[in-house]
C-alpha cells in the first residue's frame, strides 16, 4: 500500500534545500487557499499531515512528504495571494518555476483550481510551465461541494476543452476534501504514477 503512513520530510525555501532527487515526486500546486493541503490530507487520510488554514498563504515553503521509500508528495506554496508583498510573490514564482522545470524526478503535477473560478491568469502560467516542461498534469477542480453536480460536470468539460488546446497531457477531475469526491480516484492515480 503506497499511501500508508506518509511522513513530513522537510520544508525548503530554496532549491539547494530540496531533498536528493532520487525518488519519484508528485507535486500539488494551485492558488493560495484553493485547498492543496486539505487535498493532501484527504488523499493520505491524515487529518493534520499538511497544515491547512483559513488564512491564505499558510504554506510558505515547499513541503516534502515521504510516502514509503519510493515516493514523495510535494506541497507547493500557493500563488496569487494579493496581500503578499510583490518581492515575496516574485521569489515564490521563481522557486516554483525552478522546482517544476528543474526536477528530473518530478513525475506528475497535480494542479488544483477552485471550481468556482478555474483557469485564472496564474493557473494558465502553471499550465504553460507544465506544457513547456513536458510534465503530465492532473487538474483537480476543488471545493466541488460548493456547486450542484450538473454545474460541476459542465465546468469540468469546459476546462477539459480549454486544456485540449495546449500541448501536453492534461486530465481534469472534480474534487472535494469535504465530501471526499474524487479522493478514491486520486489514491488509485497516485499508486499508478508512483509505480509507473
Ligand atoms: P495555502 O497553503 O495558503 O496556499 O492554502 P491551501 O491551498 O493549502 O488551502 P487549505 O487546504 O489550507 O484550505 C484553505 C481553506 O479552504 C480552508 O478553510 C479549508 O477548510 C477550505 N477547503 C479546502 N478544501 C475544501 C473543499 O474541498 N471544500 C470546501 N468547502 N472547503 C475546502
Ligand atoms: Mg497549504
Amino acid at each position: 500500500e503506497i499511501l500508508r503512513a506518509p511522513e513530513f520530510l522537510l520544508g525548503a525555501a530554496e532549491p539547494h534545500q530540496f531533498p536528493q532527487d532520487d525518488q519519484v515526486e508528485i507535486a500539488f500546486a494551485g492558488r493560495s487557499n484553493v485547498g492543496k493541503s486539505s487535498a493532501i490530507n484527504a488523499i493520505c487520510n491524515r487529518r493534520k499531515l499538511a497544515r491547512t488554514s483559513k488564512v491564505p498563504g499558510r504554506t510558505q515553503q515547499i513541503n516534502f512528504f515521504s510516502m514509503g521509500e519510493h515516493a514523495r508528495l510535494v506541497d507547493l506554496p500557493g500563488y496569487g495571494y494579493a496581500q503578499v508583498p510583490l518581492a515575496v510573490k516574485q521569489k515564490w514564482e521563481k522557486t516554483i518555476h525552478e522546482y517544476l522545470t528543474g526536477r528530473p524526478n518530478l513525475r506528475v503535477l497535480v494542479l488544483l483550481m477552485d471550481v468556482r473560478h478555474p483557469l485564472t491568469d496564474l493557473d494558465w502560467q502553471m499550465v504553460r510551465w507544465a506544457s513547456e516542461a513536458d510534465l503530465p498534469t492532473q487538474v483537480l477542480l476543488t471545493k466541488a461541494d460548493k456547486f450542484k453536480r450538473g454545474r460541476v460536470a459542465a465546468i469540468t468539460l469546459e476546462v477539459e476543452r480549454e486544456l485540449n488546446k495546449v500541448n501536453g497531457q492534461f486530465g481534469v477531475e472534480a474534487f472535494s476534501s469535504q465530501t471526499y469526491l474524487g479522493v478514491e480516484a486520486m489514491r488509485a492515480q497516485l499508486a499508478e504514477w508512483v509505480v509507473a
